[in-house]
């Protein structure tokens, strides 16, 4: 798989100190910073909003990946675009039949539109919203939380969704989520997979620029 983006995630960051923390993921050579939005009422957990967005942009150059995990996205694309989001992905399970709409509305913000699948729902419930996407995130842990155990059955949706798009003569990023380090990178760059979120792995390492090394190189 050519094209690798590690993503590492900030939800495994030290909150008190993320300006620093997305210096720190420059410095050791991520390509991405993946910022999780959660709102207590999508996934339990509160994490941050817009505001910390655009407060972590103010220390890195690096593209700004916002992962909105929140009911209603499509009322807050806008205030995301201005806090500097270079993508943006929704969930399918938020959006439900309105997802291509938010997509064409994350495109018309400037910004590279992203639809997410949670484990359990199958990619044909999106095959009429790729062709809107930039980019397609496949969830490999329930949403939610770091630090949870990658779920290896959701590989054949990656594998298909590489396949449909190399069908197309189109190369379009494939992101996976959760549960991702050195013990199963290879394999989820085989299934088709080219941007490699990554939150306790990466922040967890004792050596943060030898993990986001070898996320990108094994
Ligand atoms: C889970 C988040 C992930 C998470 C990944 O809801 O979307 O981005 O931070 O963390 P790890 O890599 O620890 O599973
Ligand atoms: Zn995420």
């Amino acid at each position: 798989m050519e094209n690798i983006k590690i993503a590492p995630s900030v939800l495994s960051a030290d909150f008190s100190a993320m300006g620093a923390a997305a210096e720190k993921l420059e410095k050791c050579g991520a390509d991405w910073v993946h910022c999780d939005v959660m709102d207590g009422s999508f996934v339990p957990k509160i994490t941050f909003g817009a505001d910390m967005v655009a407060a972590i942009g103010r220390h890195t150059s690096l593209p700004l990946d916002v992962h909105l995990m929140i009911v209603h996205p499509e009322k807050h694309i806008e205030t995301f675009a201005e806090a500097g989001a270079s993508v943006i992905t929704v969930h399918h399970e938020a959006c439900g039949a309105d997802l291509k709409n938010v997509l064409k509305r994350i495109a018309a913000a400037g910004v590279r539109a992203g639809a997410v699948i949670n484990p359990e729902t199958p990619l044909k419930e999106v095959y009429g919203c790729l062709d809107y996407c930039d980019m397609l995130l496949v969830m490999s842990v329930f949403p939610g939380l770091g630090g949870q155990k990658f779920i290896e059955s959701v590989l054949p949706k990656v594998e298909e969704a590489r396949k449909i798009f190399d069908g197309q003569g189109v190369f379009k990023d494939i992101e996976i989520d959760g549960g991702v380090g050195e013990q199963n990178v290879r394999r989820v760059k085989e299934a088709g997979a080219n941007v490699i979120v990554a939150g306790s792995s990466v922040f967890g390492a004792a050596d943060m620029k030898k993990a986001i090394e070898n996320l990108r190189s094994l």
